[in-house]
């Protein structure tokens, strides 16, 4: 077996999702399984080497999980040539500015969405990558949820017939940090910070929607900031200057009509924080993130309307689940590893930067939806 070494400088390391999605559960986990096996007699090693700006939090990480590189100069990682690899998983606002200095540096690189604060940024990112010849991914991790796995084998499979609707709901109530502290960072919450949630979920819903269902052609947005006022991470209160809820309506290739809700200021009376209900001819679905059930129509019940008397139907009862028929392993580090194959191997990829930046068009062409109250078209993006 041959042990083939990928260093992978990772910046944001520190944050929630850098920490515990990417190091622990992807690139970690990853090496507790003795590196990624590519069935070939190689094995690729990942290499973690913390970037950050505080020196005592990648010391103590590092410790902590038995790591020897850490450094808070980037520049100085960048300019390592034996780095392979850069990834940022840093505040949304801090990252086209490292990835381009990355990209200058000839580094192939993976990022968290979304890839930059506005469209323009993101398209030059995409631009600068494929001009330099460097390898490029962005996080779409929602595509490898089980829910999603699920939902994707039905749609292949002919199950729904003709795909008529898609109903999204995601969300949760986001504590506002006065008495219970929140559990989001309070950045989420600024529009000045690169916060808002339509910024933060429309990236997922356009690739959720585009690789499914089509790819989406207009939207029409209302973005609400529900509670004003938040308490941050120091107690301190401070005005919320972003939206914390989005209600969208998106058409699709093929007349399909997606209506996804999502809001921090919503409690859960649903079985998983985010669910899709798909509706076709032949069949309909309700996905979460792991689960997923089905009712054909051979099976749908007839209800008629008649609020004098209560309802007598089990409607939740009258569906089936499917089964999950095969392991499914964490989304971000199934993503991670077809992208260690792509830099490695030159294995097929197509969640690169241009695709984040459909993502970042649709949260932008959301939010003027929204401010100027009329439905807009969704051009399709050149490279
Ligand atoms: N894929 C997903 O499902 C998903 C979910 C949540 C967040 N995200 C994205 O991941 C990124 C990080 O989000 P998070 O929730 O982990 O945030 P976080 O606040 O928990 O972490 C942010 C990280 O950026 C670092 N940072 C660098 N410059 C900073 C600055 N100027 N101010 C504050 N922090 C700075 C912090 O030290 C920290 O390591 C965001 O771009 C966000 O959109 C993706």
């Amino acid at each position: 077996m041959t042990r083939q070494t990928v260093r992978i400088a990772m910046n944001g390391v520190t944050g929630r999702m850098g920490y515990r999605q990417h190091l622990v559960r992807s690139i970690l986990a990853l090496r507790e399984q003795g590196g990624l096996d590519l069935g070939d007699g190689t094995v690729i090693w990942p290499e973690p080497v913390l970037v950050g700006r505080a020196e005592h939090k990648l010391r103590a990480l590092a410790e902590r999980h038995g790591l020897e590189h850490w450094n808070t100069d980037l520049d100085a990682v960048l300019a390592d040539d034996s780095i392979d690899i850069y990834f940022d998983a840093q505040v949304t606002a801090a990252r086209e500015d490292a990835v381009k200095k990355a990209i200058a540096a000839g580094k192939n690189l993976y990022c968290e969405k979304p890839t930059a604060t506005g469209l323009d940024g993101a398209l030059e990112l995409a631009r600068l990558a494929d001009e330099a010849g460097v390898k490029h991914g962005v996080v779409q991790d929602k595509l490898f949820l089980p829910g999603l796995l699920k939902l994707r084998r039905l749609v292949e499979g002919g199950f729904f017939g003709r795909i008529l609707s898609v109903r999204g709901e995601f969300g949760y109530w986001v504590f506002e940090g006065d008495w219970q502290s929140a559990q989001r960072p309070s950045w989420n919450y600024r529009a000045e910070d690169g916060g808002g949630i339509a910024v933060d979920m429309f990236p997922h819903w356009e690739y959720v929607l585009h690789e499914l269902f089509g790819r989406v052609r207009t939207v029409q947005a209302q973005v609400t900031t529900h509670v004003p006022r938040r308490w941050d991470e120091s107690g301190k209160p401070y005005e919320a200057t972003a939206d914390d809820a989005a209600y969208g309506i998106f058409q699709l290739d093929g007349g399909i009509v997606a209506q996804i809700n999502s809001s921090w200021a919503v409690r859960v009376h649903r079985d998983e924080l985010v669910e899709f209900q798909v509706d076709g001819t032949e069949g309909s679905a309700v996905a979460g993130l792991r689960g997923c059930r089905v009712q054909h129509r051979a099976a749908t019940p007839k209800p008629v309307w008649n609020p004098d008397v209560p309802t007598t139907e089990p409607f939740r009862d009258q569906w089936q689940e499917v089964p999950d028929n095969g392991a499914f392993d964490s989304g971000f580090k199934a993503q991670w590893e077809l992208f260690l194959r792509h830099v490695v191997r030159d294995e097929p990829w197509r969640w690169d930067l241009a695709a984040g930046a459909r993502g970042v068009q649709l949260a932008e062409l959301g939010l003027r939806s929204s401010a100027e109250g009329r439905r807009l078209d969704v051009p399709e993006l050149g490279r």
